[in-house]
């Protein structure tokens, strides 16, 4: 984690109420992965104390520079849209752990609804980078909300949900997962909690759907991985990333728990953003 200086390259409106934005902060580019976030101060004049928490949407190494893409809800997020390129903030982070893929896996199927596009972004980055296939199903209210397919890479297969059937499949975004998970090694979602509960009960029965046997012990079998790691995260088919309000995002205030299935607080700061689908208790009141 760093505190780093960021200098505003570019600021778009790239849809309604929706921006994004790129800071040339080489420090960050550099070492940050997918399913992390930056924690950003707002300008002194503005009054706000707080930071603001925001997925890294991308991060290119050769260039230095970073994106973020918020939707403009309150004070925060308002006063960014106020930035001129040459503007100066600091970033602090990279911050959280980020998405695990399994190196085996070649398929990769991504699940965003709205602004959850924000948190699955750079993971279709990282992934053709490293020689997989990506498929992004993308949920939208209406047409007017949906991603512009032309901020992707070429090489993403991406698939379109709108409530209101004005663009793509009629209906939700969930609806469309049925037809990848027996192609997809592994899931990696973002987006309200509502869909991401959804992504959670679909994912519990996918091995029977699929008629996956366990047939004796592969090497390893018989080693289970201790539940938050890395290697379990790495291991599970459906990682998703949470957004609770924070305070403080380096784990010292406690705001933003979710609860796990042992009953263990986890902070989303700190612990995750991205968990394993499985390690949360998703009927509770805490997540
Ligand atoms: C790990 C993480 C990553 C995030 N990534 C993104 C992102 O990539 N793009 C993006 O647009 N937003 C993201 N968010 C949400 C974003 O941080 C909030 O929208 C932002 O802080 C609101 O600031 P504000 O001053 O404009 O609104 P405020 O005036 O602080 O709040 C306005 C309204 O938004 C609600 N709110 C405030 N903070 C959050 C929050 N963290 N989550 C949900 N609702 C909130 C408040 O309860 C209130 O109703 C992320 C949140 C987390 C925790
Ligand atoms: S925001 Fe303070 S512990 Fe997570």
């Amino acid at each position: 984690m760093r505190l780093a200086a960021a200098e505003l390259v570019d600021s778009r409106e790239i849809l309604p109420g929706q921006w994004l934005q790129a800071y040339h902060a080489p420090e960050l580019a550099d070492g940050s992965r997918a399913g992390q976030f930056v924690h950003v101060r707002t300008g002194d004049f503005s009054g706000l104390v707080l930071r603001r928490p925001f997925s890294l949407n991308t991060a290119d190494l050769a260039t230095g520079i970073v994106t973020i893409h918020f939707r403009v809800i309150g004070r925060g997020t308002e006063w960014f849209t106020r930035l001129r390129p040459g503007d100066a903030i600091d970033l602090l982070g990279p911050l959280g752990r980020p998405f695990e893929v399994d190196p085996r896996g070649r398929h990769v199927l991504l699940i965003a609804g709205g602004l959850g596009m924000a948190g699955v972004r750079m993971l279709a980055d990282e992934a053709i980078r490293d020689g997989r296939q990506v498929t992004l199903l993308f949920g939208a209210s209406s047409a007017r909300e949906v991603y512009p397919s032309n901020l992707l890479p070429d090489e993403v297969e991406y698939v379109v949900a709108t409530d209101d059937g004005s663009l793509g499949h009629h209906g939700f975004v969930t609806d469309l997962v049925p037809d990848y998970e027996g192609w997809a090694d592994q899931a990696f979602a973002c987006g309200p909690t509502g869909m991401l509960r959804a992504l959670a009960k679909q994912a519990e029965g996918r091995r029977q759907r699929l008629g996956v046997a366990k047939l004796g012990r592969k090497r390893g079998a018989g080693r289970t991985a201790a539940l938050g790691s890395p290697a379990a995260r790495r291991k599970a088919y459906l990682q998703v990333s949470m957004e609770q309000n924070m305070g403080c995002a380096v784990g010292a205030c406690l705001g933003c728990v979710v609860m796990s299935v042992t009953g263990t607080p986890q902070r989303v700061c700190r612990e995750g953003p991205v968990f394993a689908s499985e390690e949360l208790a998703w009927e509770g009141a805490w997540t």
